[in-house]
């Protein structure tokens, strides 16, 4: 049975430009040029971006995982997120999918500004938002909107190995004009015996007819759509109240959440301060100062607001990207105090050994003075 285990990195690939054998990978963490070979419309708010490395190295990550661009908008460079919508089976053209959003600056700059040939920085893939260690045969992947991507990039790698894997794609949109890869997921399932793809929407919009359901996903559509979904692996991703609203249906059906896996493209979610009923109020909180080391700025904070979020609010100009410790891009070294980090895989031990920590996910535990 071939599952996605058999994706391991490959060690030697072939330069495309000159067909001569390359050695060179780009991998998780490196930054590299990346230069735009493609763009391609997919629907009236969603571009799909190939690029190559500049320097042809072969890009090695497995299924799901991001890369975090770096482009220089305005004079600033900005990072963001974006996961790879391609295969990892096709490592020197990779693509990202990205749908606007509304007064973002990142994702409207890339429709409106970047073209064929243009460079811009990236660092290399990261993320655990993968099936690779998860041995599974039976999948569910439920994407709703842009959260299409890492389950698209899941479903090309199986449909390119010929995977023997039973996959039932369910993809929730707004309209059938918002269906991201509508056309290459309905020729993947004819090409893959295997595959089964069920797309739900909200309403028609302009199209006069639609086959599949009419509605949003919940429990009765899932068990009359995927009787068997207690016996696969899920991965979810889409906006924060879809994957509220799946993971209250499967709580409802007590599915076992060993196997449910998730992703939030939500910045909203870290940078969301605790609820007021929730949180002691300010003056019962205990308040730190933090001292910004190279700009000599101070501030105070109160204990349960993330470093980040309170730097910036004290008008510190600090990298970030995804808010949830998964990205790496705040990685700044903590020369003294204390904090609590609840980070996502963004930072390794090592890192953290050498002093290092992620703010976006860390907490002050006493004053801190930090190298910013
Ligand atoms: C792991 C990961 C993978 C991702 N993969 C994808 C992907 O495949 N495809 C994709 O399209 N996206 C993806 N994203 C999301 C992506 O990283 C960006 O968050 C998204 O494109 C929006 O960035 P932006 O710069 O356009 O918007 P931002 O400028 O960051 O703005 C985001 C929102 O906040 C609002 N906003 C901005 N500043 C303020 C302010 N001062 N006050 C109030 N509101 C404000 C904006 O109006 C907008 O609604 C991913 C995110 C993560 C974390
Ligand atoms: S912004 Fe991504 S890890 Fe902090």
């Amino acid at each position: 049975m071939t599952t996605y285990e058999k994706l391991t990195r490959p060690q030697r690939f072939t330069d495309p430009t000159t067909w001569t054998a390359y050695g060179s990978q780009w991998h998780s963490g490196e930054q590299k040029t990346l230069s735009c070979c493609a763009v391609h419309q997919e629907t009236h708010d969603v571009k799909t971006f190939v690029f190559q490395c500049a320097d042809f190295s072969a890009l090695s990550f497995e299924p799901g995982q991001f890369i975090t661009l770096s482009p220089v908008i305005g004079g600033q460079t900005i990072a963001r997120c974006y996961t790879l919508s391609s295969s990892p089976t096709r490592p020197f053209a990779f693509s990202i999918t990205v749908k606007r959003v509304p007064g973002g600056v990142v994702s409207n700059w890339l429709h409106d500004h970047l073209e064929p040939g243009d460079t811009l920085r990236a660092s290399g893939p990261a993320g655990s938002f993968t099936p690779v260690g998860h041995p599974a045969t039976k999948l569910l992947y439920l994407s709703a909107g842009s959260g299409v991507t890492p389950l698209m990039s899941m479903t090309r790698a199986a449909c390119d190995m010929a995977a023997n894997l039973d996959i039932v794609f369910l993809h929730s949109a707004r309209t059938p004009a918002d269906i991201i890869f509508h056309d290459e997921l309905t020729r993947m399932q004819a090409d893959m015996p295997g595959l089964r793809v069920i797309g739900i929407c909200e309403g028609l919009g302009a199209a006069s007819q639609w086959r599949q359901p009419i509605g949003r996903l919940d429990l009765p559509l899932l068990s009359q759509q995927v009787p068997d979904y207690h016996e696969r692996e899920i991965f979810t991703c889409g906006p924060q109240g879809y994957m509220e609203a799946v993971k209250a249906l499967l709580r409802e059906a007590a599915f076992d959440f060993r196997h449910y896996h998730q992703e939030s493209f939500d910045i909203a979610v870290l940078n969301e301060e605790p609820l007021i009923e929730q949180a002691p109020s300010l003056d019962q909180q205990q308040m730190f100062t933090v001292t910004l080391s190279r700009s000599g700025k101070t501030f105070s904070m109160p204990g349960n607001q993330t470093v980040l979020s309170a730097a910036k609010k004290a008008g510190a100009i600090v990298p970030s990207s995804c808010s949830q410790g998964i990205c790496g891009t705040c990685k700044t070294a903590l020369l003294e105090g204390t904090v609590d980090m609840n980070h996502n895989g963004g930072i390794r031990q090592r890192e953290i050994d050498k002093g290092l920590r992620l703010l976006c996910c860390s907490k002050p535990t006493s004053n801190l003075i930090i190298d910013l």
